[in-house]
């Protein structure tokens, strides 16, 4: 009987070797670069932490400076400015959608034969059921499709945006969200069949506006004096205990052995909501350091050196085929992402293929015309407006919110900022005055992508939207 036993576990450890990894793809909304605790020992992160500390701590992976575009380059691999979402964030009444012309990280991992499940927040447009998650690439679905709803009655005013696959989730109105996709992604992992390789998306709201938490969280942190940072801090703690119980559920399924976790922030934190990128410069919704710098690590299978960080340049289009490339599967090649996953996986940052990037291109409104930064080796250009706030801000702890720069807003792509980000990660050190010639050849690199950016999509907002006609529900089936 024992010889059987012992016959079997091999058979099965054979098996599991050859299956490819699960994938666990954890997005943390709005969490700022200096909000966990394996940067900041004031935050109390103790499962993402472990995670990060035993993985690989990625020190310059880039994001957009808003949701709907980073998540457009998760999922798709392209450059926001390529495929038209280079302009802010999506909003709930208009009538667009990432063009469904691109293929989705989740339809290229279904060919790799997995099972795909979504919990959490989707941002990417939901106009027409096409556009909606189950459509592109996911079996399952439980999440909203918007944002900046409340964490309990999961409402944006007075209309609900939460859905079950395609059914308005009614039912958990008064139950924080972090309890319920940790709880989604649970009953996922239960349920799941070992015979085949998972995929989880995991874009949690913590810890996006509004600033809302379980007291339990709030009390956490009796040092913390400013009312606003004290919540907010609880949020990533709630967020990191939603991190442990599913990582203690693919331990009980025997599946974390074989699960590979990416985690990121989706851009850098708003510091306007108590969120901080210190010692970074600027925040959200600026092409600072502070907004585009991701809080980023990997951890688990195929990882060679681990308990490391990695500097290699890294950006958000690459998740999508260097998850592929872990999966077993040849990345597409007509995307903007390129691989990382041999370089990641043997800490090699040195091999990192990625020389270059554009932190945003956005032309929509004609006062920022010619406004643009872009990465080259060491150096960042910065043309014109960056964004609001500027400046370097440590995490709120005074009894009163502090006040940032009033908006100070540049027309078209004046001043030119240079900055060694390698040497001068903090943006203190404008070099343009010094380094004429350097500006002058990323700014002509900035013209070449110009020629490939496609305008906006960004309708004004359509009435065909109102909830009212889907029984107060955000819903498709107006475009
Ligand atoms: C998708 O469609 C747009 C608009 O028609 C086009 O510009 C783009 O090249 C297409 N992309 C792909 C990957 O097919
Ligand atoms: C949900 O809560 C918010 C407060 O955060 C409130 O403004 C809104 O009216 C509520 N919506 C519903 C449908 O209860
Ligand atoms: C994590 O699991 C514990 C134990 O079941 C539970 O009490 C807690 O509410 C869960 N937390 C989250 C954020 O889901
Ligand atoms: C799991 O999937 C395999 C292969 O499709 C199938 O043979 C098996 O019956 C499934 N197991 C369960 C418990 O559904
Ligand atoms: C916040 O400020 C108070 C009062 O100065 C101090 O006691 C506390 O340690 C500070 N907390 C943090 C997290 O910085
Ligand atoms: C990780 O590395 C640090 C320093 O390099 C060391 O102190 C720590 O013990 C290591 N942790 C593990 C889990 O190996």
């Amino acid at each position: 009987m024992e010889k059987f036993i012992l016959v079997l576990l091999s058979v099965l450890v054979s098996c599991a070797a050859t299956q490819p990894p699960n994938i666990v793809f954890i997005v943390a909304d709005d969490l700022g670069w200096n909000d966990v605790g394996f940067r900041n020992p004031h935050m109390k992160t103790p499962n993402i932490d472990k995670l990060a500390t035993e993985g690989i701590i990625f020190e310059s992976a880039y994001v957009q400076p808003y949701c709907s575009p980073s998540r457009t380059a998760f999922m798709s691999g392209m450059f926001p400015f390529k495929v038209g979402m280079q302009h802010k964030v999506l909003s709930d009444d208009q009538a667009v959608c990432v063009p469904l012309n691109y293929t989705f990280l989740p339809q290229e991992l279904k060919k790799l034969g997995y099972a795909t499940h979504m919990v959490g927040k989707w941002h990417l447009g939901f106009c027409k059921w096409e556009c909606t998650p189950t459509y592109r690439g996911f079996d399952t679905f439980f999440g909203y499709y918007s944002a900046m709803e409340d964490y309990f009655n999961h409402s944006i005013g007075a209309y609900l945006d939460y859905r079950d696959d395609k059914l308005p989730a009614w039912d958990y109105r008064g139950e924080y969200s972090a309890y319920t996709f940790a709880q989604k992604a649970i009953d996922i992992i239960n349920q799941h069949n070992v015979s085949q390789p998972l995929f989880m998306y995991l874009p949690y709201q913590n810890v996006h506006a509004p600033i809302e938490v379980p007291e339990k969280y709030y009390n956490m942190y009796p040092n913390v004096i400013n009312e606003g940072r004290r919540t907010f801090s609880g949020m990533v703690s709630a967020l990191d205990e939603a991190v442990g119980n599913v990582t203690s559920a693919l331990k009980e399924k025997g599946l974390f052995e074989n699960t590979l976790i990416l985690f990121t922030a989706d851009n850098g934190g708003p510091v306007e909501a108590y969120a901080s990128n210190w010692p970074l410069r600027g925040g959200k919704h600026t092409i600072w350091e502070g907004g585009t710098r991701g809080t980023s690590f990997m951890y688990g299978a195929g990882l060679k050196k681990t308990n490391t960080t990695y500097n290699g340049m890294l950006h958000a289009v690459d998740w999508k085929p260097t998850l592929v490339s872990a999966a077993g599967g040849s990345p597409e090649t007509s995307i903007d992402g390129i691989s990382h996953w041999e370089s990641i996986r043997n800490g090699d940052q040195w091999s990192s293929h990625r020389t270059e990037f554009i932190y945003n291109l956005d032309d929509f409104e004609p006062a920022l015309e010619g406004h643009a930064a872009i990465r080259v080796g060491d150096y960042k250009l910065i043309l014109g407006y960056p964004g609001t706030p500027d400046g370097w801000h440590e995490p709120m702890n005074k009894t009163q919110d502090y006040l940032f720069d009033s908006f100070i807003y540049f027309k078209g792509d004046n001043p030119a900022r240079l900055f060694n980000v390698q040497s001068d990660p903090t943006e203190r050190y404008d070099m343009s005055s010094i380094k004429p010639e350097i500006v002058d050849q990323l700014r002509a690199r900035i013209d070449d992508y110009r020629k490939q950016m496609v305008p906006a999509l960004f309708p004004p907002h359509d009435p065909a939207s109102n909830p009212k006609k889907f029984g107060n529900v955000w819903s498709p089936g107006w475009c």
